[in-house]
């Protein structure tokens, strides 16, 4: 959701700016712009649509001289997205530019007050009042002006802002939106995520809220809000640059699926050590481990639908009661929260504004709060009490693939974890659940070598107006995740619904051809599945079954299987939804969508 860029340093701006928004396109946009300052003046261009319009109205950034300056693409929250609308904004002289991922909620009040003070607007944007309030405030320093403005404004921002006054440096800072600055050798860079300027850099500083970094060629210093300096740590980028590339695959979203038995190795093998299940970074003293009450997973999206699973297993496995939340509607439901209680809060960006807002629901009631994050860094990983990084590297493609997986895989460790510190499972369960993780991600690798049969599948079904997904237990949790991912990057029709609910509404929108696929992967639910898939058979559907390799008797049932490893049933949630995955992508990809930006749609959903 909106991507900021900025460059101080010897070489053109402009050129590296569009470099770096091409590595921020996959978090979603629709208009781009780019500032300059050269000469004693500050040059916008800026459009509506793709970025290729931009790089063609400056000749790839050539048109636009200067060695300092900042880039943005917008996902348009206020305004419809149009040349106008688009950033970065100018304050009404021209002396300041900025650039803004969030949103400012007082915007109206503090836009009435500049239009009383003689101040003219030329877009709807909440962002174009940040501009004109620096501009009313100036004090000819803008660090001081900055820290004046940000006092007024409520909400979420990461912000670049050059001035005409100050042609060595810009400024940035960012609340509740994320911001990295990127330290080169004799030039600096700010930007949304690390692929922007990892072809430059691997050392980056991870902006708190609230710091204020001002970035010239020569170095950047960072300030806190009363105006004082403070030093801050570099963290190192381990990752290769070519894991955010595309690596000969044709989408980002194929790539990062065929990357699952690699993100999983890497998420499970370093918890595992000499026999045990080793968490180094969750400190939790016994007597509130033992006393501990209820969980609560929250998350949006796949974050909760692997939330779900994690429900079910602790449940099953450690007889302490949880609760799954939505993580939009967890603070409005009033949640019983408190000191005996740790909530998990599941995010791959860590930046996403409502499971962070839940986070912070969870810390006011004084329950403990554990994240299950990707993103190194990121707003919940530095606000949660505890964290379990999820290793998968950085997922480009809007839809989650090895993210999700390596959260179930995270949940199942953590379960595991908290199974042995109290006590709760035995030591033969615990081996048996480290050989069953270890082993996972070789099955799995198996299970991508050989793709073909659901592209097959794909191809006959890839112009459906309606697919439906059915299942039971685990099996639910896996349909919810599997029509997500159908309907966000196909745009076709979908819905999940639990086997045995069907009849009590959905079924009715079952005819003669329907699509249906039921995921049969639970032997203990084998038997209630098989009737569930006669009832939409006898209403006309066509049944695509996601069974296990050796169920050969499904065939006599389902008019078509998809067959997935023995893997133990706890594990079955990771090995079922490799399939869904490469269905969506094939179905996408034949119908020829953008698969890696789906429309309407962004990476890290940043506003409430
Ligand atoms: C679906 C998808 C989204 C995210 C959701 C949460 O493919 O990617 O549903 O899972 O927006 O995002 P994070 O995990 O970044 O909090």
């Amino acid at each position: 959701m909106c991507g900021v860029m900025g460059y101080a340093g010897p070489e053109q701006a402009a050129p590296i700016l569009l470099d770096g928004l091409r590595k921020l396109e996959y978090r979603g946009y629709d208009s781009a712009g780019m500032a300059v300052l050269n000469d004693g003046s500050i040059e916008v261009k800026k459009c509506r649509g793709r970025l290729q319009l931009l790089s063609n109205l400056t000749h790839d950034g050539q048109d636009m001289p200067g060695h300092i300056g900042i880039g943005h693409t917008r996902w348009a929250t206020h305004g419809e997205p149009s040349d106008e609308n688009s950033h970065p904004h100018l304050s009404n002289s021209g002396r300041f530019a900025i650039v803004h991922n969030g949103i400012i909620e007082n915007y109206q009040a503090l836009k009435d007050k500049l239009i009383s003070r003689g101040y003219t607007f030329h877009s709807e944007t909440d962002t174009e009042v940040i501009a004109n309030m620096i501009e009313y405030y100036d004090q000819g320093d803008l660090v001081q002006t900055l820290i004046k403005v940000l006092h007024r404004l409520e909400g979420s921002y990461a912000l670049g802002v050059l001035s005409v006054a100050e042609p060595d440096h810009f400024v940035a800072v960012r609340k509740d939106s994320p911001l990295i600055v990127g330290r080169g050798e004799g030039e600096n860079f700010i930007a949304s995520d690390i692929p922007a300027v990892l072809n430059r850099t691997r050392d980056v500083y991870l902006m708190g809220d609230n710091e204020i970094a001002v970035v010239a060629a020569d170095g950047v210093r960072f300030f806190n809000m009363d105006a004082e300096e403070v030093e801050k740590d570099i963290y190192h980028v381990e990752w290769d640059v070519s894991a955010a590339e595309k690596g000969g695959y044709e989408h980002f979203m194929m790539k990062e699926i065929m990357e699952q038995p690699k993100a999983l190795r890497d998420t499970i093998k370093p918890r595992i050590k000499n026999g045990r299940f080793v968490l180094d970074d969750l400190k939790f003293d016994a007597d509130w481990l033992n006393s501990l009450g209820r969980i609560y997973i929250v998350g949006c999206g796949s974050a909760y639908h692997a939330g779900r699973i994690g429900k079910d297993l602790i449940e099953k496995m450690l007889s302490i009661p949880v609760e799954v939340d939505i993580a939009s509607e967890f603070r409005y439901r009033n949640p019983l929260l408190g000191p005996d209680q740790l909530v998990i809060i599941i995010s791959q960006s860590g930046e996403t504004a409502d499971t962070l807002a839940a986070l912070r629901e969870a810390k006011k009631h004084g329950a403990r709060t554990l994240g299950i994050v990707n993103v190194v860094g990121s707003s919940i990983a530095r606000e949660a009490d505890y964290v379990l990084y999820t290793w998968a590297g950085p997922e480009i493609a809007v839809a989650t693939t090895k993210a999700y997986t390596c959260q179930i895989a995270a949940l199942e460790i953590l379960t595991a974890y908290l199974g042995q510190e109290t006590g709760r499972l035995s030591d033969d369960q615990l081996q048996r659940l480290q050989a069953d993780l270890l082993s996972l991600p070789v099955l799995l690798k198996d299970q991508l070598e050989r793709p073909e049969d659901v592209q097959y599948l794909a191809s006959q079904f890839f112009n459906c107006k309606d697919i439906f997904f059915i299942g039971r237990a685990l099996d639910y949790s896996l349909t919810l995740e599997g029509s997500l991912k159908l309907k966000e990057i196909s745009y076709i029709h979908s819905e999940a619904s639990a086997a045995g609910e069907l009849k009590h509404g959905t079924i009715s929108l079952i005819q003669k051809g329907t699509l249906v696929i039921a995921l049969v992967t639970q032997p203990r639910l084998r038997e209630k599945m098989i009737s569930n898939i006669r009832e939409v058979k006898a209403r006309g559907a066509v049944v695509l079954a996601v069974a296990l390799e050796d169920d050969s008797a499904i065939a006599d049932t389902a008019d078509y299987v998809i067959r997935i490893p023995h893997v133990s049933p706890d594990l079955e949630p990771i090995a079922g939804i490799i399939p869904l995955q490469l269905f969506a992508y094939y179905v996408a990809a034949l119908n020829g969508n953008d698969v890696d930006k789906p429309r309407n749609l962004a990476k890290s959903v940043t506003v409430e």
